[in-house]
Order: structure tokens, then sequence, then C-alpha cells
């Protein structure tokens, strides 16, 4: 087998062999001590022959064809990254039934137990980027999407929920469980095959959301996320009709290591957006976003990871700026550069810079050890240079003829680099420095100049160390005030900082955990306490790693830090404790 034969470096499977067109999947009896899951994948291909999958961890029980007859297939030794090889060759019917078990160690899964969420276990999946085959042997390649059914079977009095389009039914099996089945006719990539099962109940916010969520939550988060269908007006004016049916939202429990994760049909969302005061919504707005950009249209191999997340960032930003305003569009903005900058930096001082390029070719290592917000920054500013160079056009023809030309497929970062050239002219894409922003680390020079009147406000506060006094200073607006206020902040600032704002008490995360960061940044350990709440009480990557990071700079924050993680560990998701050991090695 050579390198070049495989399309997606992060999977096994080769160009030219049968491709899944579609999957009927049973999955449940979970074992919540034994923390493992059997399933059954019935694949259908597009051909006969040799093919291959993706796996990790998984067990293989049998392979069997139509008739149920035994067929022989190889796994491979187990590869770095990769995980294990499963060579299987398809019959002349097309299918083959895959019965296997995950392992305790899937990359994919958090199991919780009862007491994290009120009385009953909770089990999900995250399948981005490359933890599917955690799960489900597969093509574990975004370039390859396929329609599905499936069937979940969960403890009575649970409810299991696939990410798909059409509830079927739910069967009662005899007093102790009951069956859930789910239809889904769109095509989509293995990532986005995603299920949680647990104690949730819903709330429809119109005919065609509803949001889920363990049942103490589930009123506010409909109260939280009312706006969707404006969310969704929006999109569809911007965008076209949304692509998939329905769009619902799941409120995760607080471990869930994202702010959201764009599932097709039902968004996984952090609880922690639920303030009350509605300043989640543009994370609600990204995930929706994603069901055109990446869901729709998607990225074809990780290393045009941009390709979902810059794109997204820019249909985000303009959903925002149409249902709130220019101001918050422009200010959430700002905070995600400043985000980008420390990532950026952080890379620099591990001679990592190179990974600042939107397609830096560094395939060896798995995509999460690379994640950087330089994807959704960085890949947005190119998208906006694009836009001010062809102006008008460049939402009224090319966004439309790129959605339609790629819907329901994946495109490489080449493929896109060819079709914006036919499109805008080679001519623009010189005059943008394209080649620059897609291979060269860091910003090039061609980036737009911000203007935002509210963004500058806020710099010129912060850089005179000047505490803000009237005027509305929205959730966005502080936050932003308290990242870039020069370190150290003096003990008199941090006082002057508590009575204007109380930030250490916002209903906020993204204010309290801004204002922890100056707060470590500044020495200024009276607020450990917090500090360890925070920790414990969140398992979003995003808040994680930067404060575990912060820490470990001084002698004192180190030794909290190992302690705290020592005892929080089992509460986080795989991933997140992979990410935190990383930061703490
Ligand atoms: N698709 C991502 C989450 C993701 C990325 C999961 C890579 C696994 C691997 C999601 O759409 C996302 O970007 N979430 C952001 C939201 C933010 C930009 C509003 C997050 O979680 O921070
Ligand atoms: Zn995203």
């Amino acid at each position: 087998m050579t390198e070049t034969t495989r399309p997606d470096p992060h999977s096994f499977y080769e160009e030219g062999q049968p491709r899944v067109t579609s999957l009927d999947w049973h999955i449940g009896d979970f074992n919540f001590t034994e923390m493992r899951m059997p399933g059954i994948a019935i694949w259908t291909f597009d051909g006969s022959g040799p093919t291959h999958l993706d796996m990790r961890g998984l067990e293989i029980i049998a392979i069997k064809d139509s008739h149920g007859d035994y067929l022989e297939y190889a796994v491979s030794e187990p590869v770095a990254v990769l995980g294990q090889r499963l060579t299987i060759t398809v019959p002349e019917d097309k299918q083959v039934q895959i019965l296997y078990r995950t392992s305790p160690d899937a990359s994919g899964l958090q199991w919780m137990d009862a007491d994290i969420a009120e009385g009953q276990p909770f089990v999900y999946t995250q399948g981005e980027a490359i933890n599917a085959r955690s799960y489900i042997p597969c093509q574990d390649t975004p370039s390859i999407k396929f329609t599905f059914g499936a069937s979940i079977t969960v403890p009575f009095g649970m409810r299991g929920l696939i990410a798909a389009a059409e509830h079927k039914t739910i069967v009662r099996q005899g007093n102790d469980t009951s069956t859930e089945t789910w239809n889904m006719p769109y095509p989509v990539p293995s990532y986005l095959l995603a299920f949680a099962a647990g104690n949730l109940v819903s709330a429809d916010i119109s005919e065609r959301s509803r949001v889920w969520a363990q049942p103490s939550l589930v009123e506010a988060a409909a109260h939280e996320f009312a706006d969707i269908p404006k969310l969704m007006a929006a999109g569809e004016e911007l965008f076209g009709v949304y692509p998939f049916g329905r769009y619902d939202v799941l409120v995760m429990p607080a471990a869930f290591p994202y702010g959201g994760m764009e599932n097709p049909c039902c968004s996984f969302l952090t609880p922690s957006l639920i303030t009350g005061d509605g300043s989640g919504l543009s994370t609600v707005a990204h995930e929706l976003a994603h069901s055109w950009t990446g869901n729709l249209v998607t990225n074809a191999d990780w290393d045009a990871f941009w390709l979902n997340e810059g794109w997204t960032v820019w249909a985000e930003e303009k959903i925002v700026a149409a249902v709130y305003g220019q101001d918050a569009a422009d200010t959430n903005s700002r905070l995600l550069q400043r985000e980008y900058e420390l990532d950026a930096q952080n890379f620099r001082e591990e001679g990592k810079f190179f990974l600042t390029a939107l397609a830096h070719g560094y395939n060896e290592v798995d995509p999460d050890d690379v994640f950087s917000r330089g994807p959704y920054h960085k890949g947005k500013e190119f998208l906006r240079c694009l836009e001010s160079l062809v102006g008008p056009s460049f939402q009224e023809k090319f966004v439309p003829k790129y959605l339609e030309t790629y819907r329901f497929r994946s495109l490489t970062t080449g493929e896109f680099f060819r079709f914006a050239c036919d499109e805008l002219g080679v001519e623009v894409m010189n005059a943008a420095k394209a080649t620059d922003w897609l291979y060269e680390p860091g910003i090039p020079s061609t980036a737009v100049k911000n203007s935002s009147a509210v963004v500058k406000r806020v710099e010129d506060l912060a850089r005179l160390r000047a505490i803000p006094t009237g005027g509305e200073w929205t959730t966005s607006m502080q936050q932003l005030y308290l990242e870039l206020l020069p370190r150290p902040l003096s003990p008199m600032m941090l006082k002057s900082l508590e009575d204007r704002f109380d930030p250490g008490n916002s209903p906020s995360i993204e204010v309290r955990w801004s204002y922890l960061m100056a707060c470590i940044e500044s020495e200024h350990f009276i607020v450990l306490t917090a500090v360890e709440h925070l920790l414990r009480g969140t398992g979003r990557m995003k808040y994680l790693k930067p404060l575990y990071r912060a820490l470990t700079k001084t002698e004192q924050g180190r030794a909290f830090a190992e302690r705290v993680f020592a005892e929080a560990k089992s509460s986080y998701h795989p991933v997140a404790v992979a990410a935190v050991e990383a930061v703490l090695a």
C-alpha cells in the first residue's frame, strides 16, 4: 500500500475501492459499568470487491453477507493516529453486516455516571475529527458521504437520540428497554454520525425546531434559544433553503468538550451557553451555519478543515449581523482574532508556527492535536479579503454558486482554489495573495482592515487601562475589554473592575473565564477557588487549555493545576484529558 493511493491521509480508504453509500445501524444495550456498547453496522457499497474501513479499539465479533453467511476479513496491527485497518471483500449484492463491540477507552464516546445526569447515566458521541472509528467501523473520511437509518435501544425511561432528520418510532420492549428508530435521507460523512442517550426531554421552539435537555434545564434552554427561528430565517435568506429538514439542539452535560458540534439536524451544545442573556446565540448561529458550510459542502480531508470553519465563521458573522446588528458581529470577530493571536503565539513558542498556514499539510498527527483558531479566524479573513476585492457579487453570485456546485459533496483546498480561480478570476486570487493565505503562515498583508467603532472604543479603553463608564456594555464587549487589558493588572485595577462589572460573578462563563485568566496572568492567586470551580464545572477545552497553561507559568499555579486536574480528570471527555495532559507535560 502506498501513501498516494489514500486520498485522505487520515483514513485507510484507498482510491478506487468500493465506497459506502448507506448504513443501517443498530446500537444500544449500553453497559455503563463496563463502558461498552455492542453495535451492528450494515453497510451498502457502490460496488463489490476488496475495500478498507477504519476502526480504533473496536472488537469485531463477526462479519456476514446479506444472507447471514460469514465473510472473511483482516484487521491490521494498530497504527499510530489511524487505528486499525479492516479489510473486507464486498460481495456482489454490495452489502456487508458487521457485528462489533466498542472498548472502554473509545476516543469518541463519553460515559457518565448517574449522579452527573440527573439520576440517569448519559453517553454520547463526538465524531469529529477522526473519532467515529472508535464507535463504528466505517470509512472514516469526510470525502465519503452516506445516508442512514438507525435504531437505538435504551433502558426504559431514558431517551436515545440520533442526529438525523426523521424520528420514526419508539417501541417499548417488555419492561426494561425501549427502541427508537431514526432515518437520515440526506448523505453525511462519518464524523457527523452522532447519538446521545440519557435522561432527556424536549420543548418545541417552532414547527421544525426543538430543544433537548435534561429535565432541570429544558425550560431555561427553550427560553435561551427562542431565537433559533430568526437565525434560521437569516440563514435561509443568505444561503438558500435549510438543507436538512429539522434543526434541533441538544444541551449536553457540562463535560462536553466543545462550545457546540454541528451534528446534522441536531447541534450538540455546551450547557454554559445558557446564561439568561442570550450571549450564547452566536454559537448557535455558528453551528446552524455549518448546515450549509460543513454539513452540505464539506472539507474532503482534515487539511481542508478551514473550508468548514472559515466559511462557517464567515456565514455566522453574516447571520449575527442580520439578527443582532453589525456591532455584535464585529465584537465577536475581534474576540476570535484575539483567540487566534494567542494560538499563533503558542505555536510560535513551540516552534510550530507553520501550523498557521490554512493548508499546512501536517498530516502525521491527529487533527485534534493541531486544533487552533487558525482555520476559523484566518480562514474567515481570507474569505473577507476575497469579498472585499470582488464586492457584493461575492455574496450574491459566488457563494450561491459554491454551495450549489458542491452540495452534498466534499472538496479539498486545491479544488477550492481552482473553483475560485474559475469563478472570481486569477487576477482577484493574485491580488488577494491567495496562495499566501493558503500555504504560508501568519496573516498576509492583504487582510481587510477593521473599522468597527465599537471595537475601537473597547480597544482604546483597554489600552489606556481606563475603566469604562456609561453606555451599554454587552457581554462580548466586557469580555473583549478584559481580554485586551495589558497584563499584569494591578490589585487596584482588579478592584475597580470588580466594582464596575463584577466579572467574577458574571452569568457568562466567557466573562468569568477571561477575568480569571487575567487574574492568573497577574499572579493574583486569591481567585484560585473560583478557578477550581470553573475547571471542575466545565469540560470545554476552550477554557481548560488556556487556564491550565496559564497556571503552569508559576510554581504555585502548577502545583494547584496538577492537583485539580488529577481530581477533575475523570469527569472530562477523553479528548479534553489528552489536550490538558499535553499542556501540563
Ligand atoms: N465543528 C466544531 C467543533 C469541532 C471542531 C469538534 C474540531 C471537533 C473537532 C464546531 O462547529 C465549532 O467550531 N465549535 C466552536 C464554536 C465557536 C466557534 C462559536 C467551539 O466549540 O469553540
Ligand atoms: Zn465550527
